[in-house]
């Protein structure tokens, strides 16, 4: 008889966002009438815009002719595509790529994911508690840690926590780690890393020889010209920074599903006998074995994001999301609530009131308010007592979620 992988026993039996959806679609079931509104998963409900739709479209048109059609494309993905992102989003930013630094995918939650298959399993790893749960969970997936324990920790990984007396910002790990989680904006608090904390990391990690993963697949949502969108505007960071971007919130391809990873040519990492090895160069091993790469199309249409247009229009849907966020923001701490995140980020953090659980929060929003946010407690032990909301809603929808909360706590 085959055997399991016996580690993907020790996880809590579903992801977080399939285990929200299954109590929404039974309380949907049980009131149909409710008129129910999704602030939990950040899904985006903008459409495409028009610059954007119109090269997809021409793209699939060059697939309709045998002059123009293509077959497998490279796995690291279309020069036109990387290209395009180093000149309209690195350099910008004082950040000179490599055309072989950067990676397409078809998303950040794969990569983060899979980047774990060019490290050893001994490493220790640090990850932030709240965190977005693709960390811990493909951590334990691959074998990384032991059991969970009562509070939900698994035995092996290092937690850093992010609380309100740090800033939601995680403070160094307390004992020597080899690869650091990092993510800002933060998903799921919405906090930010100054330039000066974005140094702290970097020397950190390189006084360490660690390895930062740094997940920045919601820098487009920075509107404080001070922070920092990439970890590679901090010297010295292609020293010890993978940074993984996306295309999902960005530019609306939850669905369409693009993304990159930079994995600078200088970056390595050591075998156990002492040999440095360059990860670029096992990353790209990796993806070519396992990676057919993003379809022409979606990276046609991801390219246009960049265009004169596109980047108009983008950016237009961005300001949309920004401005739901400051409407929940200001609703509920006008309403009393403590909120936390959505200035720099599509996500508001927000403490339960009268010490909720994040749970039972959960349940009087939907029950009472027929609203749907995410638990705290879902992201980590220490998202208990805070409850997420995402700023992607349409504007309808969130201008009634608030009303309704509001009226719900008076
Ligand atoms: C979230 O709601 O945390 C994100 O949508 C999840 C994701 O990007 O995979």
């Amino acid at each position: 008889m085959a055997l399991v992988n016996e580690h993907y026993l020790k996880l809590k039996a579903g992801y977080l966002f399939p285990e929200i959806g299954r109590r929404v679609r039974a309380f949907i079931e049980a009131n149909p009438q409710a008129g129910v509104i999704r602030l939990g998963i950040g899904d985006v409900t903008r459409p495409l815009s028009p610059a954007i739709i119109k090269a997809f479209h021409e793209a699939v048109d060059e697939l309709a002719c045998e002059e123009t059609f293509m077959g497998y494309g490279p796995e690291q993905g279309y020069e036109f595509l990387i290209d395009t992102i180093i000149e309209k989003s690195y350099n910008p930013l004082g950040v000179q790529l490599k055309s072989s630094e950067v990676f397409i995918s078809d998303g950040s939650k794969c990569d983060t994911a899979n980047i774990l298959d060019i490290f050893a399993l001994g490493n220790i790893v640090a990850i932030g508690d709240p965190v977005y749960p693709v960390y811990n969970d493909t951590n334990v997936m691959i074998g990384r840690t032991g059991d969970a324990d009562e509070k939900g920790y698994y035995q092996g990984l290092v937690y850093m926590p992010c609380n309100e007396a740090n800033g939601f910002t995680p403070n160094f790990p307390r004992r020597k780690v080899d690869i650091i989680y990092l993510c800002f904006p933060n998903n799921p608090t919405g906090a930010v890393a100054t330039r000066e904390q974005l140094t702290g990391w970097v020397d950190y990690a390189l006084r360490a020889d660690a390895i930062i993963f740094f997940d920045a697949a919601y820098e487009a949502f920075i509107t404080d010209p001070a922070i920092p969108h990439s970890i590679y505007e901090i010297e010295g960071a292609k020293r010890c920074a993978i940074e993984f971007r996306s295309f999902s919130k960005t530019a609306g391809f939850t669905g369409v599903r693009c993304a990159l990873t930079v994995v600078p040519e200088e970056l390595v990492a050591q075998t156990i006998s002492g040999e440095s090895v360059h990860l670029n160069r096992l990353w790209n091993r990796r993806q070519a074995t396992k990676f057919n790469g993003v379809s022409y199309p979606v990276q046609k249409a991801a390219a246009a994001v960049y265009s004169e247009e596109g980047w108009k229009q983008t950016r237009e849907i961005i300001d949309f999301y920004m401005e739901n966020a400051r409407i929940i923001r200001d609703g509920l701490a006008s309403a009393g609530l403590t909120v936390y995140g959505g200035v720099n980020a599509p996500y508001i953090w927000l403490k339960t009131p009268g010490g909720l659980t994040s749970w039972d929060f959960f349940d009087k929003l939907l029950n009472e308010c027929h609203v749907v946010g995410t638990p705290g407690s879902g992201f980590g032990p220490s998202g208990e007592g805070f409850f997420r909301l995402s700023a992607f809603g349409n504007r309808e929808n969130v201008i009634e979620a608030v009303e309704r909360i509001r009226k719900s706590l008076m």
